[in-house]
């Protein structure tokens, strides 16, 4: 059974970090995560200390203050810390991926400088909303309106930001939220491309956050609705070109869906690894479970699809460094990597029993909170359709 550090060919830099990423998730996580499960607590001094140790920068070139990470060793960090609770792995994957991606390939150099360097330095925490209740899958038909403000703010040319996002990560404690809203008129839609993305600060009046989402896994991760009420923001605020938003919020979904990938296979290893201690040690029948070849088959089974999860977010991962497009790829590692973890972690309950079913145990926890890989970021069925489209290009 391999872990992150057992990747062949790791140089000595990417090892270090990996070690980094996984004494700091054995010693200040790990022990924390079924107390924080419980409570609904989002730790975030425990992000802040990660920050300070540049994971809120992993993959942030070393100008803009991050480590410059390649996205190979940023996932096997990341792998490291959803081992040890993917509440705390959604929040660094959500930053370092979907608003360190906008604000990288679209941000002015004034945005980059003001936004962007803090983000790598750990300083800002950043989320991102795209979704609203009446717009989930079918996220181009979102309907948060933006409308030019003639008025104060930015000397007019800014914008007035009205409406409802919905489920989004750190929505309730990010500083800095990426936020789609239709830039075109009701007379005059323009569908994906009526769409841009906004940098809002979440200091700024009128931004609301609802109270924290009650949600069956991930209960550590911050999950609220935002609510936009005649937010006002300067023109700066506006990222990239106007009625490009809809395409940044897919080419970071494109980053970001790699991350959940790792999750996955994070919530899947860590499940294997507890069901391979525990078929060790317990007895029945008189002999321990492992000595049972179905209990072997379904152990065989659960390793097999963790190491073929991770090699596939591995590929994934360097197309993405070789500068390759990985829209494909992406969807294939996530939605792999996340129909993995929910088998693996419902072999695991079944295999501790009724020890499974129970809160003390782990594989509980990690049995619910494989599920929302499945869900966010893209349903496993939206994975499907873009890895079909994928195998019919310019059609
Ligand atoms: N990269 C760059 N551009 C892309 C792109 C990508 N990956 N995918 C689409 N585009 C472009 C298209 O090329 C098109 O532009 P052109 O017209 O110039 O060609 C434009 O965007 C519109 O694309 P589509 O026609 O394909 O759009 P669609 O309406 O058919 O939707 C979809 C496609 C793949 C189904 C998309 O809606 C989708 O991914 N839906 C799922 C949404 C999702 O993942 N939401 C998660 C929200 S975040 C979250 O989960 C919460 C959290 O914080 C964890």
């Amino acid at each position: 059974m391999s872990t992150a550090l057992e990747t062949p060919g790791l140089s000595e830099i990417q090892r270090q970090i990996v070690e980094l990423a996984r004494d700091f998730a054995r010693t200040k996580i790990e022990p924390f995560a079924a107390e924080w499960d419980r409570t609904k607590h989002f730790a975030r001094d425990v992000i802040d200390e990660l920050g300070k140790l540049g994971f809120l920068g992993m993959v942030t070139p070393e100008e803009y203050g991050g480590l410059g990470l390649d996205t190979l060793t940023y996932l096997l960090a990341l792998e490291e810390i959803a081992a040890a609770d993917a509440s705390i792995a959604v929040s660094l994957s959500i930053h370092n991926a979907i608003p360190t991606t906008m604000l990288l390939r679209h941000g002015s150099s004034e945005q980059k400088e003001r936004w962007l360097k803090p983000m790598a330095r750990g300083e800002l925490l950043a989320g991102f909303a795209l979704s609203e209740p009446d717009a989930g899958s079918d996220a181009a038909a979102l309907q948060a309106q933006a409308a030019r403000d003639g008025g104060a703010a930015g000397g007019g040319g800014g914008w007035v930001l009205r409406g409802t996002k919905a489920w989004a990560t750190n929505g309730g404690t990010a500083d800095l939220m990426m936020i789609m809203a239709r830039t075109d008129t009701p007379a005059a839609r323009r569908g994906a491309k009526g769409i841009s993305t906004f940098i809002v600060p979440t200091n700024t009046p009128s931004y609301r956050a609802g109270k924290p989402e009650d949600k069956m896994g991930l209960r550590a991760s911050n999950t609220a609705a935002v609510v936009l009420d005649d937010l006002r923001l300067p023109a700066e605020h506006l990222l990239g070109e106007e009625g490009m938003g809809f395409v940044y919020a897919m080419e970071g979904l494109d980053a970001g869906r790699l991350g959940i990938a790792v999750q996955a296979v994070g919530i899947a290893r860590r499940a294997l690894e507890h069901s391979v201690a525990y078929c060790g040690e317990r007895r029945q029948f008189g002999q321990a479970l492992r000595q049972f070849e179905g209990v072997q088959f379904k152990l065989a089974d659960m390793a097999t699809r963790v190491e073929a999860a991770r090699a596939l977010a591995h590929v994934a991962a360097s197309r993405k460094d070789r500068g390759e497009n990985v829209t494909q790829i992406a969807s294939m590692a996530k939605l792999f990597a996340s129909e993995t973890a929910m088998w693996v972690t419902t072999q695991a309950v079944q295999l501790f029993g009724g020890y499974g079913y129970m809160r003390d145990f782990p594989v509980e926890k990690l049995f619910r909170d494989a599920k929302v890989t499945e869900i966010y970021e893209g349903t496993s069925e939206i994975q499907r359709i873009v890895v079909a489209r994928g195998l019919y290009p310019g059609a």
